[in-house]
């Protein structure tokens, strides 16, 4: 039996938790920022790093205690090296090598959209991951840093088919709620404010969908643009007298949700159908939208498997960090302590629980 204590700082969340051999998430827990980055309606990154500092020891005390172990019984030492904010993942980075190295434990860095990825087999999936049927696999990676769509093949490799060329999904959803008055985060707010709202009131953009009749250029085929969503929005709200009524709100925090949702569940079934893929992973904050799991079930293609993660495994957690590095360790493939952080996804990553 193998115990990873997994950390995980590359955004606004401080996470640690307990993973044995892979799959049993002994225990998780999660200090978020949210009260300090609402005054600002999105995280800053050196607040992010600062509030990262503060929170590490006690989260990671927690989890080991929540675990019902100590330091000592822990076999390695796991971190998100990257993507994310470089400030913020720079602390978790080296707060795990400092506990890596002064504990004489194995240390291994994490790739965190691999690790989204595998947050969608923590329940029940063990099975599956080790299946060569559920590959090629999909995944919509979609957060407030991140909309990427991710092709895992059947040799281990990942590789970006498309990616926001100007916000991430989870932003123009935050940035939305700012424009609509509603509270940080704006995903969740959009959408307690759109159960009571039709989403299709107010047609707003759906951009690099085709689907206002433009040809897509074979570069943004798999590709995401959700600004000129927002700006649609803000021109709608601009001396709008309705703008305080709160149906119009939620006709219009509806109608904007179901556009982003609607780009996002096109452009995942187009890549799904061009590379072939058996299963789709939809991951990431963004993945505890109701109106993106509805309509996701719904498009998913015949003979394609759907996995969403569960909601607690959806938002940035350390269980699919510790998770996740369990094939490492059992590989012994560990990471060099002068590893860098990293902001963006290499063109071609090994994922490693193939
Ligand atoms: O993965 P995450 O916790 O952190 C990173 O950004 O990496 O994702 C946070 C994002 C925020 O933009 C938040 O608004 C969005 O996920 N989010 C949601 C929901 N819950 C969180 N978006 C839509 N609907 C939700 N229920
Ligand atoms: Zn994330």
């Amino acid at each position: 039996m193998s115990l990873i204590l997994g950390i995980e700082s590359s955004c606004d969340e401080t996470a640690a938790a307990v993973v044995e051999d892979g799959f049993e998430v002994r225990s998780s827990i999660i200090a978020s920022q949210i009260a300090t980055h609402a005054p600002h309606g999105g995280v800053v990154p050196e607040l992010a790093a600062r509030e990262h500092l503060k929170a590490l020891t006690p989260v990671v005390t927690c989890a080991l205690q929540e675990a019902g172990t100590t330091l000592d019984r822990i076999d390695a030492v796991a971190v998100t090296q990257g993507p994310g904010l470089i400030p913020a993942l720079l602390v978790g980075l080296n707060y795990a090598k400092g506990l890596a190295a002064g504990n004489g434990l194995p240390f291994i860095g994490v790739n965190h959209f691999m690790a989204h990825i595998y947050g969608a087999f923590l329940d029940g999936g063990a099975g599956k991951l080790r299946d060569p049927e559920t590959y090629p696999l999909l995944a919509l990676v979609v957060s407030g840093g991140h909309t990427s769509l991710v092709l895992v093949g059947a040799d281990g490799t990942a590789r970006q088919m498309g990616c926001t060329i100007d916000d991430a999904a989870g932003e123009a959803l935050d940035k939305g709620a700012k424009l609509l008055g509603l509270p940080y985060p704006g995903g969740p707010s959009i959408q307690k404010a759109a159960a009571a709202g039709d989403p299709e009131k107010y047609d707003f953009p759906r951009p690099l969908t085709g689907a206002a009749g433009k040809a897509l250029s074979p570069e943004n085929l798999y590709n995401f643009s959700f600004s000129g969503i927002k700006t649609a929005l803000l021109y709608h709200l601009n001396g709008n007298p309705l703008r305080e009524e709160p149906q119009f709100v939620a006709d219009t925090a509806a109608s904007f949700q179901r556009a982003v949702v609607d780009c996002l569940v096109r452009k995942t079934l187009r890549a799904c159908r061009d590379g072939g893929a058996k299963t789709i992973v939809v991951a990431g904050g963004v993945a505890c939208n109701a109106e993106l799991r509805r309509l996701m079930a719904e498009k998913c293609p015949r003979g394609v498997t759907l996995r969403i993660a569960q909601p607690r495994f959806c938002t940035d957690n350390a269980a699919m960090v510790g998770g996740i590095a369990w094939h490492s360790f059992r590989r012994k493939e560990f990471t060099p302590l002068n590893a860098d952080s990293f902001a963006r996804l290499p063109r071609i990553v090994r994922v490693p629980f193939i």
